[in-house]
């Protein structure tokens, strides 16, 4: 199989080496891609969001396989192009990838479909946004209802501030979803759909804030762990039975199937999980940990979803090995991130036990050498007998690493690892 992967973040480079470990993949090919995927496979200059360079580029290529990576081509349609061309195409289709693009549209299919989340109003004005707001109390949670890179969404126990997040998405002529707050810890599952059956990955947990200790702003995500020792037995047989199949199965039944990855965020809450919210993608960067202890071939996994083939697959196969990686990212992310920094000590990283290092915001500087270009620029990953192994390996590396002003979480996974995760106790689960 010869595989073209659209994107050029750590999530991509995660998905690169995944499929080079399948003995049936003879050839991937990405475009964009950043530094670190292109010391692994060849890459193209074309824009993952550019629908005719892609098409023209996986028909120059003769691609058995295109996997879209990120949610800003789906959105933009360029899995639907590139099928009208006559490719096969791992991602879901324009009007499926409604799912992540509105949030409002993902609250409509899970009412559709009788899957538990937040009770929400969608909001277009101030006074709309006010009473959504009095009705469900702080902490307030306000969402720009359209793509914003993990960075729309404000909680808050400030009025004025949930407020002032709603007036500054109508000025830019937005709406809003306001929501009732769900406690309780998040966990991300990713589940396999070929528009029909599913299959799931395993859970891995996700730190959205930039600092320690959750302080500070959302950010993309700055590190994941997995697997999940505090999970209540049986979870994702129940996110499967109650949120991943009634999503798949409306979405057949309102002719846009889902095919791809639906990445399902979740809170175990005191009554029991809910959905935060849907992505149609891997999540970034769960997924550097995730296909860290994937043992299935992922080629061959990704092409039955494409084709309509997941009848067969029952479950997939796993290291039992625990995965951590920490995201470093560059000096003022996630507001204003710098770009041009040197990097270096990935070598020395990667010379380590257990140790991996994925690239996402790399680019190769004027003298050869690696250079921040973007947000966040590393995932170190460490794979481990123990969670504790696991975060010690992923930690080893990041010390390896020098980048003038980078910053990391130092806490990713250490709640887990010392047994301080709970579900909150509920009255009704
Ligand atoms: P989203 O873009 O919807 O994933 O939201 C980003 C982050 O905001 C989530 O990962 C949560 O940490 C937080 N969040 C979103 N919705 C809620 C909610 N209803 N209650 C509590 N936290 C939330
Ligand atoms: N890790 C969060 C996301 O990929 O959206």
């Amino acid at each position: 199989m010869k595989i073209l992967v659209l994107g050029s973040g750590g999530r991509e480079h995660a998905i690169v080496r995944a499929l080079l470990r399948d003995p049936s993949v003879r050839e991937v090919h990405a475009a964009p891609g950043n530094a670190g995927i292109a010391g692994d496979v060849p890459v193209h200059a074309v824009d993952a969001t550019d629908a005719t360079g892609v098409t023209e580029l996986a028909g120059e290529l003769g691609a058995d396989l295109v996997v879209v990576g990120p949610e800003a081509p789906l959105a933009a349609g360029v899995s639907d192009a590139l099928r009208e061309a006559g490719f096969t195409v791992f991602g879901p289709s324009r009007a499926a990838a409604t799912l992540e693009a509105s949030k409002s549209f993902a609250k409509d299919v899970m009412d559709q479909a009788g899957v538990p989340t937040a009770a929400a109003h969608a909001c277009a004005t101030r006074a709309e946004a006010e009473a959504a707001l009095d009705e469900f109390g702080a902490p307030y949670v306000v969402k720009d209802d359209g793509l914003a890179a993990g960075k729309g969404v404000v909680v808050t126990s400030d009025r004025a501030e949930a407020l002032a997040h709603a007036e500054s998405c109508f000025a830019a002529n937005g709406t809003v979803v306001i929501e009732e707050f769900l406690d309780g810890p998040e966990v991300s599952l990713f589940v396999i759909s070929d528009g029909t059956n599913c299959v799931p990955l395993v859970p891995a947990q996700d730190f959205k804030r930039i600092a320690d200790g959750d302080a500070g702003p959302n950010t993309g995500g700055m590190g994941a762990y997995t697997p999940l020792d505090w999970l209540p037995e049986g979870f994702t047989e129940e996110v499967m039975a109650e949120v991943a199949r009634p999503v798949i199965a409306t979405m057949a039944d309102r002719g846009t199937p889902f095919s791809g990855v639906l990445y399902c965020g979740l809170a175990l809450t005191s009554r029991g999980v809910r959905v935060i919210e849907f992505n149609v993608r891997f999540g970034d960067p769960e997924t550097q940990a995730v296909l860290a202890r994937l043992r299935t071939p992922l080629g061959r996994l990704l092409m039955d979803a494409a084709t309509g083939c997941l009848a067969g697959v029952r479950s997939l196969d796993w290291r039992p090995e625990y995965a951590v990686d920490v995201v470093v990212a560059a000096e003022g992310y996630p507001d204003s991130p710098r770009k041009g920094g040197a990097v270096t000590g990935v070598e020395e990283a990667e010379a380590l036990e257990g140790v991996s290092v994925l690239h996402a915001g790399t680019a190769t500087g004027p003298d050869g050498g690696l250079v921040a270009a973007g947000g966040r620029v590393l995932a170190v990953v460490g794979l481990g007998e123990s969670l504790a192994a696991a975060r010690e390996r992923a930690y080893a590396g990041v010390e390896r690493i020098r980048l003038e002003g980078s910053q990391h979480r130092t806490d990713i996974g250490l709640r887990a690892e010392r047994g301080q995760v709970t579900v909150p106790a509920g009255e009704a689960r």
